[in-house]
């Protein structure tokens, strides 16, 4: 499928992004793991939020939708899951196949867990070596390090793991074996990564110790059923933020999105660049801080990020690109090597897209330059099949001269449906 996007004038009026996928994705799995039933409202049902779901189907758990945003889960406990009688497909979730290896590892049964071509090409070593470290016994294709991944179900022992990356999937599957293993589980990071994972499973009561950057787990320590509502995902939020802040005259307002700190990094470096962006409303619901996000049209200069802050922005920075082309100076962006290994290559996907449209980029091996400001007109794109660099390029297109078509846009449905109209909703007149 393909979409085309025209030049915007004003965006006005306020809008509710989809719930956050990270904590969609959790509260399904420790809904799924917890004792009684987790009433969940607020759930992201994209697509790869339900790869999650229908995994945990096929592992015995009863899961009741009583809307699509709201529904039940039936926890059968840290033991209770059941053999899958085929292979789990997890399509292009990388979060799933990550954290869902540490609840299987410690189980009594096998699984295979597999996915698309994307997935398919992306690493899993990272969760594989710590789990052998626990005793785990995985197999998978390349030395150990892609999909396919064979899970033969053994007991497992705590380990104090320090990860090489700062990774919350890493982080969340060491967690969750450690659950299932004897003896106390740690993890430390050099960088913080997005602490959803503890967050959650503090409010389900689990024995959780956080010190800095180090977080321990009991093994044994079960989590309860709760009532979990999820807010708006600051991720999808952040493609309306920047759009308002590079068109002309807008003033909108999302309403009800997560602003957890290890998530927010965007918000403070537009700040820093000028943007006017104002928070509303803060409170925090079941451990979760959530606001209202009131946004401007406004004017950025060039700024450097790289180092601690790159963990705290990871997924926005193909939005965040399209930003630095309307920047005046060089916005330089290092230290994000992750980028290459997403659902595609984001340094190569955003240096040659946005080239295509007009704008002046060099790229390095951990990240770009982007001179700006950038006169952008139309052209057609290639989103590579990656939600989030379709839905930049769409608002880069929102700046572009004439029209932009963005191929293959189907893939933004993996993390925010309907993103196209709720865009169309705040554009005044006909723009997109
Ligand atoms: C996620 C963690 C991040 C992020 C991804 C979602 C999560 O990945 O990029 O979109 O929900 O834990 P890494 O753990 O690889 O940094």
């Amino acid at each position: 499928m393909d979409l085309m996007i025209n030049k915007a004038s004003a965006l006005s009026g306020k809008a509710r992004v989809p719930g956050d996928k990270s904590i969609s994705h959790r509260a399904l799995i420790l809904g799924a793991i917890a004792e009684g039933e987790t009433h969940i409202s607020g759930f992201l049902p994209s697509v790869d939020c339900l790869s999650t779901l229908n995994c945990l189907l096929l592992l015995g758990v009863k899961i009741e939708r009583l809307s699509s945003t709201e529904l039940v889960i039936k926890g059968v406990g840290l033991r209770g899951l059941k053999e899958a009688k085929n292979v789990l497909d997890l399509g292009n979730s990388g979060t799933t196949m990550r954290i869902m290896s540490g609840m299987l590892a410690g189980q009594n049964f096998s699984s295979t867990l597999t996915g698309d071509d994307s997935l398919k090409r992306r690493p899993m070593g990272r969760v594989i070596k710590p789990l052998r470290l626990m005793g785990a016994n995985i197999c998978a294709e390349d030395e150990g390090d892609r999909a396919p991944i064979k899970i033969t179900g053994q007991p497992l022992k705590g380990i104090i793991y320090k990860t090489p990356v700062p990774s919350a999937q890493v982080k969340s599957c060491v967690l969750l074996a450690g659950l299932l293993a004897n003896g106390k589980t740690c993890v430390i990071e050099e960088i913080k990564s997005r602490d959803h994972t503890e967050r959650l499973l503090k409010h389900m009561g689990v024995d959780i110790e956080i010190s800095g950057n180090e977080v321990c787990v009991r093994g044994g320590s079960r989590p309860k059923a709760v009532k979990i509502e999820i807010p708006g995902d600051f991720s999808s939020a952040s493609f309306l933020i920047v759009a308002a802040i590079l068109t002309e005259k807008s003033d909108i307002i999302i309403k009800d999105v997560g602003i957890n700190a290890t998530r927010t990094g965007l918000l403070s470096v537009l700040t820093e660049m000028g943007a006017n962006i104002n928070i509303l409303n803060e409170k925090t619901i079941y451990e979760e801080p959530r606001a209202d996000i009131w946004v401007k049209s406004s004017k950025l200069k060039a700024l450097t990020v790289g180092g601690e802050l790159i963990p705290r922005l990871v997924d926005e920075l193909p939005i965040f690109a399209v930003a630095a082309t309307q920047a005046s100076g060089t916005t330089i962006v290092k230290d994000a090597k992750e980028l290459r290994i997403k659902e595609t290559d984001r340094i190569r996907a955003i240096c040659s897209e946005l080239r295509k449209l007009g704008a002046e980029i060099d790229e390095f091996e951990d990240g770009f330059a982007i001179h700006g400001p950038c006169k952008l007109k139309g052209n057609i794109c290639s989103s590579f099949g990656d939600h989030r660099m379709a839905m930049a390029l769409a608002v880069a297109g929102m700046c572009a001269e004439g029209a932009t078509i963005i191929k293959d846009s189907e893939c933004i449905e993996v993390s925010f449906p309907g993103f196209e109209e709720i865009l169309k909703s705040l554009v005044k007149g006909k723009n997109t």
